[in-house]
């Protein structure tokens, strides 16, 4: 059985039977991005957790004006079922450089709280480039090599796409004519790779969650280069496009981003009072 409920502060649609009421309702949280920050990962982590309920699928609710149109109703309607106590959570990372969002989350649920992954700028851009590369040998078309993808004539292209998105400062001013810092947790992508357990940690005492989810949940694949998770006894590493080989970047090269990024990283530091291991 469906029935839409409709409140002025809550919109859930239940499905009930003689034996339990699930429900899906609005996130009570949203992991906004950065896209290659290592969303899936934390989005895939969270769903250890007992009190957590995720959609599997990126929604695109609030950047995509075609979805935007069909209202809350329909944005429930991607959530997953869960019992009313669970905390629900989406992931789309679009939404961290999208300029309509912050506003659009904000009209729905003031409080809201937001998690945004953040990986050191460079090396986010190399995963978009080594994404997109597999993404086209897949459909068995070329694609540009990485020098050419980051450089023109030797020079930084700074029209670039992904060099915007990992522009962080530009993005989290946005969000903050929105939303005060504190709606935010900012989760360092670089130790969630090293040591997810604790950034994971961290997450929980945001999201005020009892702590559950320690590093017996997580196992290292040696063929992966990853840690994988064990939910209920069972082994699953994230999906396979993640975690790559990236292609060979000269040093000169790197050293060049790691310049032109020292400073928007300082104002992005800046912005959210906190450091990360980049400069
Ligand atoms: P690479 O594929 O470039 O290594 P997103 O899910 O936002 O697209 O981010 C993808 C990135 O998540 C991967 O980038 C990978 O480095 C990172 N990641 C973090 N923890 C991971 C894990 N346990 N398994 C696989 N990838 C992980």
């Amino acid at each position: 059985m469906r029935r839409f409920t409709w409140s002025m502060s809550s919109t859930s649609v239940s499905s009930s039977n003689s034996y339990s009421q699930t429900f899906q309702q609005l996130p009570g949280a949203i992991i906004i991005g950065v896209r290659k920050g290592g969303t899936r990962a934390l989005i895939d982590m969270l769903s250890l957790h007992s009190g957590v309920a995720v959609s599997q699928k990126e929604v695109h609710f609030f950047d995509l004006q075609k979805n935007y149109e069909k209202g809350l109703p329909w944005y429930v309607s991607q959530m997953p079922y869960a019992f009313p106590d669970k905390l629900t959570i989406e992931k789309t990372p679009a939404y961290f450089t999208d300029v309509h969002t912050p506003e659009r989350i904000h009209q729905m649920n003031p409080d809201i709280k937001l998690l945004l992954i953040v990986r050191e700028p460079t090396l986010r851009m190399i995963s978009e480039y080594t994404h997109a590369f597999h993404n086209r040998l897949r459909i068995q078309k070329q694609y540009m090599s990485i020098n050419d993808f980051l450089l023109k004539d030797g020079e930084i292209k700074l029209k670039c796409i992904a060099l915007n998105r990992s522009l962080y400062y530009v993005h989290m001013q946005n969000w903050l004519e929105y939303f005060p810092l504190d709606s935010f947790h900012i989760v360092d992508g670089d130790e969630l790779i090293r040591k997810p357990w604790q950034e994971i940690n961290k997450v929980e005492r945001f999201l005020k969650l009892e702590p559950q989810i320690n590093s017996s949940y997580f196992y290292f694949n040696e063929t992966k280069g990853f840690y994988c998770l064990k939910d209920h006894g069972q082994e699953q590493c994230i999906r396979e496009s993640k975690g790559r080989a990236h292609p060979y970047v000269a040093p000169a090269i790197l050293e060049k981003f790691y310049q032109y990024f020292h400073e928007p990283n300082k104002k992005f530091f800046s912005l959210v009072s906190r450091t990360f291991n980049w400069s």
